[in-house]
């Protein structure tokens, strides 16, 4: 099956209710693991690719790779996206290279780490979505700043800034004036594995304290404002499951204790117009775990297969929970594809 747009699945998901999962690959054997997961729970699904990792891969590998998924998963409903493109630039790349979605990720400037202003936000999303529309791909904004980092990407914030949060009154204003097809939120979530400075008294990492009331209240705004439905996206949505940690940690790992967004607050967002739920670092933490299961058990092992595969399976079992806990598993054959043509022409 080829890809297909994001607007369409996540109009799909918003129909049935359900959110999507947005995983981030860097290699085969994360796109293996992701579309296996797919394909076994009936889901739709989201693979995205960050600067970093087109940097690290090369975009024409991904691409290929992609390629050689769909044709080996033909069942499988997949968007291929551009996560966090930081110029008109690269997501024109990204566009040429066939990606069926792009993020034009204006809330920073194109270094990728100074917060911009609300105009050049709007203007280079705009241009984007010129565009990406001409041929059908979706484009996705984000208003608010997140805090965090990622690598080569993100303005350095405190995990609990609160001064760049998704103002609900900008929102409508912003959809209206770029034309995006969905919203990432900044509600207090951040990227990576250390998203909250909330400790107990023993120690123990508390979850951060998310503006979940702004969901609701930009989802109020949008759909009075003639947008219903509209999708949002939620970044650095990543749990960080602490037996997964404790398996990094046990095999002579050195992860500080953390906590990421419990899935409740996602399913809470999800049941408020959450459409799409980027994750990468519990993806990072449960290969990583497993790799290092297999060097600390059997040192005298050096075939790279031998611990690749583990990590492909541990990734594969996380994507399968993400995608039932999302709810998207078994929406994979709700409907049927629309082309990315017929999609470009609904824009006009
Ligand atoms: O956007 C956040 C993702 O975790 C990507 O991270 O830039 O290290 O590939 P990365
Ligand atoms: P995590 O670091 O929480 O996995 O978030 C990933 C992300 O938002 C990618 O855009
Ligand atoms: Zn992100």
């Amino acid at each position: 099956m080829p890809l297909i747009s994001m607007k369409q699945a996540l109009e799909e998901a918003a129909k049935g209710g359900y959110g999507v999962g947005a995983f981030n690959v860097n290699n085969m054997e994360q796109i293996q693991a992701i579309f296996e997961a797919a394909e076994e729970l009936n889901a739709p699904v989201i693979i995205q690719a960050s600067r970093g990792a087109l940097a690290y891969s090369k975009m024409i590998y991904l691409k290929k790779l992609m390629e050689a998924a769909t044709e080996l998963h033909p069942d499988v409903k997949a968007v291929l996206h551009l996560d966090h493109g930081n110029s008109p630039e690269t997501c024109k790349q990204a566009i040429e290279l066939g990606f069926t979605s792009v993020m034009m990720d204006g809330s920073l400037k194109a270094d990728g780490k100074t917060v911009a202003d609300y105009q050049y936000n709007v203007d280079v999303t705009a241009e984007v979505v010129e565009l990406a529309h001409k041929t059908g791909v979706s484009v996705e904004g984000e208003l608010g700043a997140l805090g965090g980092i990622e690598d080569g990407h993100g303005a350095g914030l405190a995990v609990d800034d609160t001064e760049h949060l998704t103002d609900p009154d900008e929102a409508v204003d912003f959809v209206k004036q770029t034309g995006i097809d969905c919203l990432a939120l900044a509600i207090g979530t951040s990227h990576g594995a250390y998203k909250t400075t909330r400790f107990d008294a023993d120690g123990n990492a508390l979850p951060p304290r998310l503006a979940l009331e702004r969901i609701e209240q930009i989802e109020k705004n949008l759909n009075e404002a003639g947008y219903p439905a509209f999708p949002l996206v939620m970044h650095g949505s990543s749990s960080v499951p602490g037996d997964l940690v404790d398996i990094v940690n046990k095999h002579g790992g050195n992860m500080p204790k953390a906590m990421g967004v419990p899935m409740e607050d996602i399913q809470f967002g999800i049941q408020r117009g959450v459409r799409k739920i980027n994750v990468d670092t519990d993806g990072r933490i449960a290969m990583t775990g497993a790799v290092r299961k297999v060097l600390w058990e059997t040192p005298e092992k050096f075939d790279p297969r031998d611990w690749m595969k583990p990590a492909r399976a541990a990734l594969k079992e996380l994507i399968k929970g993400k995608m039932t806990d999302f709810g998207q598993a078994g929406h994979g054959s709700d409907y049927e594809p629309i082309s990315m043509e017929e999609i470009a022409k609904s824009y006009k």
